[in-house]
């Protein structure tokens, strides 16, 4: 027989939907500890007196008032957040980008200048050049695997924030942490690290020095597309400012979405493992494949910063990218040829999705600017998930055909076909 519930039974005298809104909210009390995080849905909180209540919604004391401020299934995740990447403290938002947004906007102020890396998401970048620009905040592109010209332009001009992607969403470019977070802080800027794609298993970028790390946890943490989240993780100090601009701007995770996630992170190294494992078999056989250009995965030898990603990752990861034959009609054919993956825009799920940045994340970018980014025409990423591994080559081995027939198909061949107007990644 579970505990009662705490309100004594209400006074008979008073009315109907009295005794019901009283009734049908009172919390039980748990003496015994449950075994998951339970799912706080109640938007508020109520306090012993209006003194506590006050005190709470300051933050002069802990506690719950309003679910904007802080929820207990958020908090929980939060903390379990903190604890994974190695953090002090941490907060979790309504979507990767509401985490982005507020661990920039924590920083930043009109007048300043962000050098961010050239390999990175559409949305981020559209962030810094368009919104944060609007607000006089400038933003300079670099390719973050040249050490050196990320020097030469901090030490050129004075830079609030240096941002880049562990692993670049989708050229796969790896960013050296422990060198970018040097270089940050010799020249006064904060190292901000957007580690998505490589998930807190992979990589834990504050304990590589970065400042904060943000994630979307709608990708691998949460693990399964049923949940939009974010988190960012870093100092006290860093993370109570966040926490201001999360209250103001409102972008709170929900406890029903903290809970999914907080259930998607007690899976997240067994999934990686899979993801990994799957992802490097795949990514082998396609360097063999004649219809494939060149394969990008930090698990193989080829990829041009394997000994960077080996050092800072113990496996390869479940992002992989290759080009395929036939630029973007190829790219297009492999695609819809496909049985198995999800023709979607996300990743780092249980499904395996094939993406075709030019139509999809980077659809924002000018053909000049897909160019810069390292984006060929017929370029696919792929978010290796956890079907069966022999069902998934065969799948792709079908739409290979499909794009060698797309370039059959091509009256003319596309230029880059021949890798002639394709930057190599990362320049
Ligand atoms: C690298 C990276 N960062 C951030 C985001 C934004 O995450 P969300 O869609 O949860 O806002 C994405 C989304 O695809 C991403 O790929």
């Amino acid at each position: 027989m579970g505990q009662p519930a705490t309100n004594p039974p209400d006074r008979p005298s008073r009315g109907f939907s009295t005794r019901a809104i009283r009734a049908a909210t009172t919390a039980p009390v748990v003496d015994q500890r449950p075994n998951s995080v339970p799912l706080y849905l109640s938007a508020t909180f109520s306090a012993a007196d209006a003194e506590e209540l006050g005190a709470i919604a300051t933050g002069a004391r802990p506690g719950y008032a309003y679910a904007r401020l802080d929820n207990p299934t958020g908090a929980a995740l939060a903390q379990a957040i903190a604890t994974i990447e190695g953090a002090e403290a941490a907060r979790v938002f309504a979507s990767g980008m509401a985490a982005i947004h507020a661990a920039l906007a924590s920083v930043l102020r009109a007048g300043d200048r962000v050098l961010a890396t050239t390999a990175i998401y559409g949305s981020t970048r559209s962030l810094l050049a368009n919104q944060f620009g609007r607000l006089g905040v400038s933003t300079t592109f670099v390719d973050a695997t040249d050490l050196a010209a990320v020097e030469t332009e901090l030490a050129a001009v004075p830079t609030s924030v240096l941002y880049v992607e562990t692993i670049s969403n989708p050229t796969i470019v790896v960013a050296d942490i422990v060198a970018l977070a040097g270089i940050a802080h010799a020249h006064g800027a904060l190292l901000i690290v957007d580690n998505t794609f490589a998930s807190p298993y992979l990589c834990r970028p504050i304990e590589l020095g970065a400042d904060l790390v943000v994630e979307s946890a709608t990708k691998f943490i949460g693990g399964h597309s049923d949940v939009l989240a974010g988190v960012v993780a870093g100092s006290r100090q860093l993370i109570d400012a966040i926490r201001l601009v999360e209250i103001d701007t409102g972008g709170t995770l929900s406890p029903l979405s903290a809970f999914l996630v907080l259930r998607g992170l007690t899976t997240l190294a067994v999934r990686m493992e899979r993801h990994a494992a799957t992802a490097r078999v795949l990514a082998a056989w396609l360097e063999t494949e004649p219809a494939v250009l060149r394969v990008i995965y930090p698990g193989l030898p080829s990829h041009p910063q394997h000994a960077l990603a080996a050092r800072q990752f113990p496996i390869g990861g479940g992002m992989l990218a290759f080009e395929v034959v036939g630029g973007r009609a190829g790219g297009g054919a492999f695609i819809d040829a496909l049985t198995i993956p999800e023709l979607t825009a996300s990743l780092g799920s249980i499904h395996t999705i094939v993406a075709h940045p030019p139509t999809t994340t980077h659809r924002q970018l000018s053909d000049l600017e897909l160019k810069h980014a390292g984006i060929a025409a017929g370029l696919l990423r792929c978010s290796v998930g956890l079907e069966d591994l022999e069902d998934l080559r065969l799948d792709f081995a079908g739409g290979l055909a499909a794009a060698a027939a797309a370039l059959a198909a091509e009256a003319t061949p596309d230029s880059s076909v021949a890798g002639a107007d394709v930057l190599p990644v990362g320049a």
